[in-house]
């Protein structure tokens, strides 16, 4: 039996993916180990989406290599969307014995047979099928308590800053079938939260099957599993999936929506194919329908030509939608993109920084007043585990996506409990169990 080894970088997606790659290479007989020092193949599941998570993954590959040298025999793989991207010139390093794209898993266990005659192995071919829809994948969450399942794979819209298109090719739905069945494994196994994924969830379409059908298709396995999703796009997201949401108590009351900017002239030059005021209506729309539901984002700043004023449309946006949360980015030239192809990379680096730790700052206040508001208020709460700074406390989310902690010492992982919140922080809700 040989041991594998996998370390995971970049989305959720990855970590989806990493869980199949295990499903596939467990039935070849490989187990799976989280000690790199005794495993007999490496691999790496990683990301390009900036070049500073393309630049972690080179100093990882160095230590890699070591294990090599110190280890004849062991087997170091570069996979997922730097494999798809740099092709041989991962190769040419002469670090990695094997590169694979994320539609090539399945060939995984052939490419690692063939390597036996001393060949470093690639497969790098992009698919307009395969969603590995059909694989059980083996659940590398710790607790049992939240899965995720990938609903579709690819994406067709070329956001001209974005490297995904080209690493994980067209977009591809699977067959809800498949989604219903795994969301009933993942039942039966004793989780209690499945997170279903895509890179843009609203455009998700098998046969008749939308997304706002397959979210109640889901909820209605069990009204004991919760079900989140990630991520929407503001261009996509539907009445239809707005109302759906509000007709489930299952389906937790969350959306990620990335804006990227609040300046029109930006979106348009991001091809996000929508302006400021259709987000804000988005936005509208959700508060309406669902007064209580989280809201998240993503924003890049310092895109291609992007002036302080601009900028300042970005933060203006925030104040109005009010997120709860946010991951906001410098942005970062991806080779081969239509911005990097077409617009220069002309904010200097330190206003980008400036800009964002600008941006940063007004989050942070943003986070606090969101949480402030919910003091007072009551949660059902799904248990994860011990809170990772007090082993007497437990931690989980609400609905809203919120972490709650609070003193506990008779609730386990995968236990609904019912908090109410006494007081906060920036991240945190800081509870008291009600009931
Ligand atoms: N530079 C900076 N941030 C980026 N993102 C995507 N591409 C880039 C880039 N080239 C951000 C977007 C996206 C998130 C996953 O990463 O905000 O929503
Ligand atoms: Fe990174 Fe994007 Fe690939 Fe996910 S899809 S691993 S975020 S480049």
């Amino acid at each position: 039996m040989k041991k594998l080894y996998i370390e995971t970088y970049g989305c959720q997606m990855n970590v989806s993916d990493s869980e199949v790659i295990f499903a596939i290479l467990g039935k070849k007989g490989y187990v799976r180990t989280e000690d790199m020092g005794e495993a007999d193949v490496i691999l790496a599941n990683t990301c390009s989406i900036r070049d500073n998570a393309e630049q972690r993954i080179w100093g990882r590959v160095d230590q890699f290599y070591q294990q090599k040298k110190s280890r004849p025999g062991v087997v170091v793989g570069i996979v997922g969307c730097m494999a798809e991207r740099l092709k041989d010139a991962l190769l040419d390093t002469r670090k990695v014995d094997l590169v694979a794209g994320p539609d090539a898993y399945r060939k995984l266990p052939a490419l690692l047979d063939a390597l036996s005659d001393g060949h470093p192995q690639m497969d790098v071919q992009l698919s307009r099928e395969e969603t590995y829809g059909d694989i059980s994948p083996v659940r590398l969450d710790k607790n049992g308590v939240s899965a995720f399942i990938s609903i579709m794979r690819g994406c067709n819209n070329v956001c001209s800053y974005c490297v995904v298109p080209y690493t994980r090719g067209v977009e591809r739905s699977r067959d809800y079938r498949t989604i219903v069945r795994e969301a009933c494994e993942c039942l039966s196994d004793g989780y209690k939260e499945v997170t279903l994924l895509g890179q843009n969830v609203d455009s998700y379409r098998f046969g008749d099957v939308d997304f706002a059908g397959l979210l109640a298709m889901v909820a209605e396995v069990s009204p004991t599993l919760r079900v989140r999703f990630s991520t929407s796009h503001p261009k996509d997201i539907s009445d239809a999936v707005i109302e759906t949401m509000a007709r489930y108590p299952n389906i937790c009351r969350h959306i990620h929506l990335p804006v990227q900017s609040g300046n029109d002239r930006i979106l348009e030059k991001m091809r996000r194919r929508y302006t400021r005021a259709w987000y804000m209506e988005r936005v509208a729309k959700i508060r309406e329908v669902m007064p209580d539901c989280g809201l998240s984002t993503d924003a890049i700043v310092g895109f291609c030509s992007e002036t302080e004023e601009e900028f300042r449309d970005t933060l203006s946006l925030f104040r109005e939608a009010a997120y709860d949360s946010a991951f906001m980015f410098a942005y970062s030239e991806r080779p081969g993109t239509l911005a990097a192809r077409e617009y220069p990379d002309d904010v200097p680096q330190e206003e980008k920084t400036r800009r964002l730790e600008e941006l940063i700052a007004l989050q942070n206040t943003l986070s606090l007043e969101s949480n402030r508001a919910d003091v007072g208020k009551t949660f059902e709460v799904l248990v994860e585990g011990p809170s990772k700074r007090n082993p007497e406390q437990l931690c989980g989310r609400a609905g809203n996506n919120k972490m709650c902690v609070w003193t506990d010492s008779v609730h386990k992982p995968g236990d609904y409990v019912h908090v109410s919140v006494q007081d906060c922080t920036q991240a945190t809700l800081l509870c008291t169990l009600s009931e």
